[in-house]
């Protein structure tokens, strides 16, 4: 079989869905902080050498998954398991994490609408530092705007969904990517063309090892799971989409190379400017939605370039919502035998029935607490930290030490064009590598 008829219909479409599904608020918005927050460039080092061990073979795995069993996360785990059908407790472990994670993602992609609209309507033009601080906390403490954002936000994405893979997932991405590259590198120019750039250049990639933790190798590796999409079943999904005759090798190293190289590019357009303009690059979750907007009053054209980084934001968030909500509508239209359009909405209408918590958590529901967080940061450790890690975990084992050596390489090798010494490497990690890092992680996580 040549194509693929309910799936994507070319390798460059199948690589740009997917890492428009890896590159998302998770580059743009979560790894300039968590870097800042690490003390800079030997943050970037160790990012890049977990994708790069870890992420690539996990994709790798997670393509191999979906594409062999032809299903959705659940019916994935119920086809290759055989009569095991316990495995099927791991996609069920997917579909909950897609769920947590849409529920919180959701509230920041939100935000980023309501800063496209601001910018645009130029209410962030020429505040002073303290009252840009001001209109984030007043947005986000708000007690029904986040929820309309979170909401339209949601409405986007599954209008996307109900247009299909082709023509929806496919035809978008293959739009959008382009776009937020170009974007992206314009925000670079400004940026790198700033007075004093090579101060936040030098921290972004001149390595102090002195700097790292035990906790920030941890978030580096956390941090290449959630940009990647890995360990619930996101790509699992994407997988079953890839034509048979696309090689996954290269499908895999071409989305981490993209995610990759957004985070860099982000990186590049935020420190230079956050250090010329004597910012704190450790600002944390708010760096991209108070110290930004004060770094492009302080410029020129600043608020052209206000409207360009959150529309740039805004598509990042979009293309990884997409893959968020196609992980639970394939479940329900193939598991459940739903129809697409009526998946969409009633999968949205729950994501918002639990994502309104995590709207509400930093304003009237900021006093309501599970184990000491709020609803919103309880998603996001519960999702990052945990069941991400430990579906890894559980689909690293499955697939290397349960799931028979021959299938694997059988459809990693596109009928033998994997070259064997590729294949060994990869089987190596798959079964050795990548589990015994997962349970150093894990146990870390749990002690620490
Ligand atoms: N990888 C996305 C990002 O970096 O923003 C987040 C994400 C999307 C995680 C989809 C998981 C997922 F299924």
């Amino acid at each position: 079989m040549t194509d693929n008829s309910r799936g994507f219909t070319s390798s460059i479409g199948a690589i740009l869905a997917a890492a428009g599904g890896a590159v998302g608020l998770g580059n743009i918005w979560r790894f300039p902080y968590m870097l800042g927050q690490n003390g800079g460039g030997a943050f970037l080092l160790i990012y890049v050498f977990f994708v790069i061990m870890i992420g690539i073979p996990l994709m790798m795995t997670e393509f191999v998954i979906g594409r062999r069993s032809q299903s959705n996360v659940v019916g994935a785990y119920r086809t290759m398991g055989g009569k095991h059908k316990g495995w099927m407790a791991l996609g069920v472990l997917g579909i909950v994490a897609a769920l947590l994670i849409y529920a919180f993602y959701s509230v920041v992609a939100g935000w980023t609408l309501n800063y496209v609209v601001l910018s645009c309507s130029g209410q962030l033009n020429g505040l002073a530092p303290d009252a840009v601080s001001q209109t984030f906390s007043d947005f986000s403490q708000g007690s029904y705007l986040p929820l309309i954002y979170q909401f339209a936000f949601l409405a986007l994405t599954g209008l996307v969904i109900t247009m299909g893979v082709q023509k929806g997932i496919e035809k978008v991405s293959k739009v959008l990517m382009p776009i937020l590259f170009i974007l992206l590198l314009v925000m670079c120019v400004r940026s790198l063309t700033l007075s004093g750039a090579s101060q936040g250049l030098n921290f972004l990639f001149k390595p102090d090892f002195g700097k790292i933790t035990g906790k920030g190798v941890l978030e580096a590796l956390g941090q290449s799971f959630f940009s990647l999409s890995l360990g619930m079943g996101a790509m699992i999904t994407y997988g079953t989409y890839i034509r048979k005759e696309d090689k996954l090798l290269k499908t895999s190293t071409w989305i981490a190379v993209c995610d990759s190289l957004v985070a860099i590019l982000a990186g590049i357009v935020i420190f230079p400017a956050v250090f010329a303009f004597g910012m704190d690059p450790a600002g944390g979750p708010e760096l991209v939605y108070i110290v930004l907007p004060n770094v492009f009053n302080s410029m020129p054209f600043g608020n052209i370039f206000s409207i360009v980084f959150f529309v740039l934001l805004g598509i990042a968030a979009l293309t990884s919502t997409i893959s968020l909500l196609e992980i639970l509508v394939a479940f329900a239209v193939e598991e459940l035998h739903w129809k697409r359009g009526a998946a969409s909405v009633v999968a949205s209408l729950m994501v918002f029935a639990i994502g309104a918590f995590c709207a509400l958590s930093f304003g009237p529901l900021k006093e309501f607490t599970i184990f000491g967080k709020t609803v919103f940061d309880l998603f996001d450790m519960l999702t990052a930290s945990y069941i991400m890690p430990i579906g890894a975990l559980l689909m690293v084992i499955f697939l290397g030490w349960f799931y028979p050596k021959a299938g694997v390489r059988d459809e990693l090798s596109n009928g033998g064009t994997l070259k064997a010494r590729f294949f060994g490497i990869y089987y190596f990690l798959l079964r050795y590598v990548a589990p015994i890092a997962l349970i150093i992680i894990l146990i870390y996580g749990i002690i620490g």
